[in-house]
């Protein structure tokens, strides 16, 4: 039964506050802002009552597992968490974690803010050596987007491919489509989540009003499922209280504060996250790439070619009308967007930050800066799709059979 308190906590911030607020709108279907620089994610940790990832919790991070974290840890571009204190806690004392993450299959194009969330979960992988649960929401994009359930499953498929090619561990990863793995324990879990939630709870968090049908009713508790390790028996060997950890995008968050409002009162951990920055538009900060604005975008498919002509021809940047100016005055790292691109993918950090100085400053003309980036984006990019043409479908089919994984929990 939901207690007052809980029902309270449940609907604290609501889809649509942001709007009434005049604050930046991030929720799981928009993300939008009005500042030049972007979303401010200090006010959105308020907001959602999430903690920051400051230097204490990176120096304990590196602590726990006795490496350097991932730039994207230290670059601040995963910036929020929930619990992760207590998650490294338990993994100190023997007691692991498996990781859980996700994407809604809407297209067969998936661009560079795509991998954000599956380089930071490689690494996590990697490092804490723990098995991960991939979910393919097809049923999400059949629910929310005009394209036929036989088209969201098959884009299941397609994306898959792209996710196996960021190199999980075969041996510790299980992907998922919803459309295919749904029943048994997974289903049980499902409709535990769904008996704790009314329709009042899940309209105040998620929007949802008498017009939606009523799938997208349900779906929350769908995505709030992997987070119980109830929901992969085969896995966990029928243990239901194996903590996770959920790295993802910050305008998925709202799912999760459902999630773990409702697992305390189904005897499950709450799981613990790490929230990411978003991936900004080729056109700037104020919003994310994405995959139905082309030019908005960088595609792992794309060639060498189109990412030097798109990267010249879109990427916002942030020097000064004339070179004399831009001499003068210096050009602005906040606003450039092939600036913020080389946060995300340039890995030294000393050149990063010459780079940042030398911009700064007015030394370094834009020209050079997109000249790097085509460069990285170029070798990214075709990395990419030589391992994705080695992942045949016989890799998939394994990644995406419900087994055992090598890990003795
Ligand atoms: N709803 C997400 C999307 O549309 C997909 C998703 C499902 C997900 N489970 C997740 C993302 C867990 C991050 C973590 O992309």
């Amino acid at each position: 039964m939901a207690t007052e308190e809980s029902t309270k906590a449940m609907e604290d911030v609501k889809i649509g506050d942001a709007a009434k607020e005049q604050d930046d709108i991030v929720d799981p279907w928009n993300v939008q802002s009005s500042s030049e620089t972007g979303v401010d994610y200090d006010k959105l940790i308020k907001r959602f009552g999430s903690s920051k990832i400051d230097d204490a919790l990176i120096q304990r991070i590196e602590k726990a597992t006795g490496k350097p974290v991932h730039h994207f840890l230290r670059r601040g571009i995963f910036f929020s968490h929930r619990d992760m204190y207590a998650l490294i806690e338990m993994y100190e004392k023997k007691q692991p974690f498996y990781l859980y993450t996700g994407r809604g299959p809407s297209s067969d194009a998936m661009h560079l803010g795509h991998l954000v969330p599956f380089i930071m979960t490689k690494w996590l992988q990697d490092t804490f050596d723990v098995p991960l649960v991939i979910q393919l929401t097809d049923d999400e994009k059949y629910l929310w987007k005009d394209l036929t359930d036989e088209e969201a499953h098959r884009l299941s498929y397609e994306n898959a491919k792209d996710i196996i090619a960021c190199g999980f561990d075969e041996e510790k990863t299980f992907i998922f489509s919803d459309f295919d793995y749904m029943g048994g324990e997974f289903y049980k879990t499902i409709c535990r989540i769904q008996r704790r939630v009314t329709n009042n709870q899940a309209w105040g968090i998620f929007g949802f009003n008498g017009e939606s049908n009523i799938g997208k009713n349900s779906f929350p508790a769908i995505q709030a499922a992997p987070s119980f390790s109830s929901s992969f028996p085969h896995i966990f060997n029928g243990r239901t209280n194996v903590p996770c950890l959920i790295p993802c995008a910050i305008d998925q968050d709202p799912y999760f504060r459902m999630t773990r409002d409702v697992a305390p009162r189904l005897g499950y951990p709450k799981p613990a996250l790490i929230h990411s920055k978003f991936f900004p538009a080729l056109q700037g900060p104020k919003t994310k790439m994405s995959a139905s604005e082309p030019n908005s975008s960088i595609f792992l498919t794309d060639t060498a070619k189109s990412i030097k002509n798109k990267v010249n021809k879109y990427a916002f940047s942030g020097g000064r009308d004339t070179t004399e100016e831009h001499r003068k005055y210096g050009g602005n790292c906040d606003v450039d967007v092939s600036f913020q691109y080389l946060r995300f993918f340039l890995e030294d950090d000393e050149k990063l930050e010459k780079i940042r100085q030398d911009y700064t400053s007015g030394e370094l003309l834009t020209g050079f800066l997109k000249k790097e980036l085509i460069e990285i984006l170029q070798k990214i990019t075709s990395e990419h799709q030589e391992r994705r043409a080695k992942v045949t479908e016989e890799v998939v089919k394994r990644f995406m059979t419900p087994r055992k994984l090598k890990f003795d929990f």
